[in-house]
């Protein structure tokens, strides 16, 4: 899909609507916004078409509430008003303007695409200046997502006839509309790789996807991908317990995007020595396990990179503590916390921001087997603590915690780990809300920030070392799984034991957001777009 900006309406629109040339093929529609007081967005640029809007709303009675839609395909000429003639005007309501939120601004990005995509090749959405930076920017991430498609496994692919979309509106908007362009781009990502089943999506094909990344971005972006001999010279007991059920081989893979050098004058030393040289180094053990700089405070090094971690079980059986069979084939989404950190990386890569990031992804599978792990084994994660394993489905925090162990080497500004962790994030905040847990109010200010200037929306819950005894253990350092209680919670301080002091961290807990089920069971691509929004105001803080 193209999608441009636009200060005037396309000559080609006046033609084909006032001079009624409209062909099926190459036509055109122009949809104009109208709130719920009548009154029309844009209205200085529409003057031509004022008087056909206005006829329109009042024989069908138009109210201007949100999607509420009306179509006028008469105005070809032709003599007929039937669907079958193009679509030339579409009259779509707002609502009231001053509720425009996010959720209105997606239904209303989706109505105009479905009403046309069949139609028309080319849409004018006259916006005039309706929207502020940030709803524009969402509104045209919510358009360009609802082109998205995954059909593949589908013997016929439909190909839509609408290809290019123009936004009237003020031209200081280009960047927000390139912004949003970039998110699309690794959000599209996220959701691909989501959507593969897991016969295909497996550790090594998720490595395969990072490093499709560093060979297309090669000048910005370098992966580092490692496999289960290096983890366990590393003494990551509590990953390799995870992966040990399956044939598929463990993969944890990193990914350091360096744009803070790239794009800003004046770079000093790069942080990138400390760190992937060490990776490739991953079998000198013990000289792994040191930490980098002993006396420096952590990220206070201006390079320091923001350190993405994503949870990549790539299909979630539950291993011996066996799953239920209803909906099981959704665990096949398992992985979307590290889709969504592959996805961010590319939009990083697109947008070209002047940051550090990495990006690890803790990919393996949870299979039953005769080599898997067993109900109440006590294996060590790298930082030493031995973990009694009670319930084998509580994995997800298990890769987890010896990937936060490892990318402590970089001495994060910040670390955020996102995962489908709970079926309790479910309970608690349905599919709305992702859950966030942090240990540091400057991390968590800015991530419901980002919340709510991208409306990809998350929700904080607490972290009360109250809740830590829950995870005690009468054998070994801790156990995998809490009590009956309070289950997203006990994950997070679960997580927060392997997060050394001082280091700002937060959790994102997306298993109720990662994934719509049911009939339109498929990826949603988030936190792609709160991630974007994050590492962009952070550029902006620096
Ligand atoms: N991947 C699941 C969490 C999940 C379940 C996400 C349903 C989305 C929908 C996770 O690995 C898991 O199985 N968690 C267990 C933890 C329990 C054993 C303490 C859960 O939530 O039931
Ligand atoms: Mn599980
Ligand atoms: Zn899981």
């Amino acid at each position: 899909m193209n999608i441009k900006l636009t200060a005037q309406l396309p000559k080609t629109h006046t033609q084909k609507i006032l001079k009624k040339e409209a062909k099926d093929k190459d036509s055109s529609c122009l949809v104009v916004l109208v709130d719920n007081n009548k009154n029309i967005l844009a209205s200085d640029s529409l003057t031509e078409y004022q008087e056909r809007i206005e006829q329109l709303m009042a024989v069908s009675h138009f109210s201007g509430k949100a999607c509420e839609t009306v179509a006028d395909y008469a105005l070809a000429g032709d003599k007929k008003t039937t669907k079958a003639n193009p679509l030339q005007l579409l009259i779509v309501g707002v609502g009231a303007i001053d509720k425009l939120n996010h959720s209105a601004l997606q239904k209303i990005a989706k109505t105009i695409y479905q009403s046309t995509q069949k139609r028309v090749a080319s849409l004018t959405i006259a916006l005039g200046d309706a929207l502020q930076e940030n709803e524009f920017s969402q509104f045209a991430l919510n358009l360009l997502a609802a082109t998205y498609r995954f059909d593949k496994y589908k013997s016929e692919q439909t190909t839509p006839v609408l290809t290019d979309i123009y936004l009237l509106a003020d031209n200081r908007l280009q960047s927000a509309l390139d912004f949003a362009q970039s998110v699309f781009v690794g959000q599209s990502l996220t959701r691909d790789v989501a959507n593969e089943p897991g016969n295909i999506c497996f550790p090594a094909y998720m490595a395969e996807q990072a490093q499709e990344l560093g060979k297309k971005y090669s000048d910005i972006l370098k992966v580092t991908v490692l496999g289960e001999e290096e983890m366990s010279a590393l003494g990551m007991e509590c990953f390799l317990a995870v992966s040990r059920g399956s044939v598929r081989e463990g993969k944890l893979v990193i990914m350091e995007y360096q744009g803070k050098s790239k794009f800003t004058a004046n770079h000093s030393a790069s942080y990138r020595d400390n760190a992937s040289s060490a990776a490739k180094a991953g079998l000198k053990a013990i000289a792994d396990k040191l930490p980098l700089k002993a006396n420096t405070k952590k990220g206070s090094n201006s390079d320091a990179p923001i350190v993405l971690v994503g949870k990549g079980v790539t299909f979630d059986s539950g291993g011996i503590s066996i799953k239920p069979g209803a909906a099981m084939d959704e665990m096949k989404f398992d992985m979307g916390g590290s889709a969504s950190v592959l996805g961010t990386i590319q939009a990083l890569c697109e947008a070209r921001l002047p940051i550090n990031v990495v990006g690890a992804l803790a990919c393996a599978e949870n299979m039953p087997s005769g080599e898997a792990t067993r109900p109440g084994d006590i294996v060590k994660a790298m930082n030493g603590k031995s973990v009694e394993i009670l319930n084998t489905d509580a994995e997800g925090r298990l890769v987890l915690a010896d990937t936060l162990c490892y990318i402590q080497r970089y001495n994060p500004k910040a670390i955020i780990d996102v995962a489908t962790l709970t079926g309790a994030c479910v309970v608690a905040l349905g599919h709305v809300r992702s859950a966030v847990f942090s240990n540091d109010e400057d991390v968590l200010f800015e991530l419901e920030n980002a919340s709510a200037q991208s409306g990809d929306l998350i929700w904080h819950m607490p972290l009360d070392d109250e809740y830590q005894s829950l995870l005690d253990s009468p054998i070994a350092d801790m156990q995998n799984i809490g009590g009956k209680g309070a289950g997203a919670v006990t994950a997070a301080c679960f997580l927060s034991r392997f997060v050394e002091e001082g280091q700002a961290w937060a959790h994102l807990d997306i298993a109720g957001t990662a994934w719509n089920s049911g009939k339109e069971k498929a990826a949603t691509g988030r936190p792609v777009p709160l991630f974007m929004q994050y590492l962009k105001n952070s550029v902006d803080m620096a």
